[in-house]
């Protein structure tokens, strides 16, 4: 069931509303097998089955809270049409409570309704790989019979499956996102003191995340983390926790740094400029929060964008996918066709989303387009040794002037991709 007329249609021509590898033929697929229906009508789909999974949007409110006004419709139409015996599973991301409450809501053992408490791991421009490989299957209820028939349906691929109660299975996604997005700030906090001690975090993290008890995964130093999940979800935990009458220090500061690593940026860009940004061209390639998505929340490019153009420059940019997405929030930023049209008469190439049709560009041919040869790296993801060739001035997070020669992708291959340095 899909409330906007437009997507639903798209849907059941087989056609994603949103980019992300690989799902169109997954949906056609469903739809020319019949195993796949669309509708816009929310009571069709309460009566006649058995399993329904919601994964309605739990956006953050402006205080912090978690708008859960979606899942409470549903929850409304299920009080009143739901059939004894049908398992709810929240996909949803929402704070700790709302399965065991919603349960209670829907009359739980008097009407048999079950709510199973089902968080999903999967990351935006990766996800249906990710379906198969993810690490485990968290599942929480109180109902033995639900939840194994939950993971009969939901987990088709047998990945390690993590048995709970509701609350727990909420706060384990919200752990684990909130966790992860510690991470990255932390490893920018250790790439922003690089920067001030001629270090490279390339090696510090590499050399960080061979430490099994830490790992390589959500090691990259950059602009930090976007996306329609970490931001909120940090939010809305620290938002809980504060709810229930204590400071969640550690998420608060995560938050901070999140916000100065976009500013941190900006000011780099003045700094490789060595002048005002009054008049100044820009190049920003890659809008996107993130590769292989057209996903425009929390992206680091709003807020590095209104902040140049606030300062007198003129930002050109480009992204393989986001651009139609971009163009509605960035009014006040021109778009090109493609990176080298971009660059033309560049006064710094600004690279803000790591997507790997810019790893592939050849700066040889854009050094005799830009007016002036200054990259700044924000994904710290572009060769530095082929830039300075080319006769770039190169400015990455926490990646110093190289000045040692040894062949860094040999540490990379040992310590797995995060300290990838191609
Ligand atoms: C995330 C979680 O990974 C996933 O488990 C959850 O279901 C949804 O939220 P997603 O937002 O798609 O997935 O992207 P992810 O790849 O985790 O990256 C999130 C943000 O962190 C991106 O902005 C990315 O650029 C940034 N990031 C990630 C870093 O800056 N450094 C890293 O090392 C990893």
């Amino acid at each position: 069931m899909e409330t906007d007329p437009q997507r639903s249609a798209l849907i059941g021509r087989g056609e994603a509303p949103i980019h992300e590898p690989g799902l169109d033929p997954l949906l056609r697929q469903g739809i020319d097998a019949g195993t796949l229906k669309v509708t816009t009508q929310l009571e069709s789909v309460l009566t006649d089955h058995k399993v329904l999974v919601l994964a309605v949007g739990t956006p953050s409110l402006p205080d912090g809270r978690t708008d859960l006004r979606a899942l409470d419709a549903v929850a409304a139409g299920l009080a009143e049409h739901a059939e004894a015996g049908t398992v709810v599973v929240i996909k949803s991301t929402v704070p700790p409570g709302t399965g065991r409450r919603m349960e209670r809501q829907l009359g739980g053992d008097a009407r048999n309704l079950r709510v199973v408490s089902c968080p999903e791991f999967l990351r935006e421009g990766s996800a249906i790989a990710d379906i198969a490989h993810s690490d485990r299957f968290v599942v929480g209820g109180s109902d033995e019979a639900a939840v194994s028939r939950v993971v009969r349906l939901l987990n088709p691929f047998n990945v390690p499956v993590v048995r709970s109660g509701n609350t727990e299975a909420e706060l384990i996604k919200y752990g684990a996102n909130a966790f992860l997005a510690m991470k990255i700030s932390f490893i920018n906090e250790i790439a922003n003191l690089c920067d001030h001690v001629d270090a490279n975090i390339d090696d510090v993290a590499a050399g960080m995340g061979m430490d099994a008890r830490i790992g390589a995964a959500s090691l990259r130093a950059g602009l930090g983390f976007g996306g329609s999940c970490f931001p909120k979800d940090v939010v809305a935990l620290e938002h809980a926790a504060r709810s229930e009458g204590f400071t969640f220090w550690m998420l608060r500061a995560a938050m901070e740094v999140n916000e100065q690593q976009r500013i941190r940026f900006v000011q780099k860009i003045r700094v490789a400029l060595g002048s005002s940004l009054e008049g100044r061209r820009i190049a920003m390639l890659g809008l996107a929060f993130k590769p292989g998505t057209d996903d425009m929340r929390q992206a680091p490019s709003l807020v590095i964008a209104e902040r140049l153009v606030e300062l007198g420059a003129t930002v050109v940019a480009h992204d393989p996918a986001a651009m139609s997405a971009a163009k509605l929030l960035l009014p006040q930023v021109t778009f090109a066709a493609d990176p080298y049209s971009a660059m033309e008469g560049a006064d710094l190439v600004a690279l803000v989303t790591e997507w790997p049709e810019y790893l592939d560009i050849d700066w040889q041919r854009a050094a005799s387009m830009v007016r002036r040869r200054v990259v700044v790296d924000g994904r710290n993801c572009l060769n530095q040794a082929n830039l300075a060739a080319q006769g770039f001035n190169y400015h990455g997070i926490g990646r110093p002037p190289e000045t040692e020669q040894w062949d860094r992708r040999e540490t990379a291959q040992l310590a797995g991709s995060a300290a990838d340095p191609t």
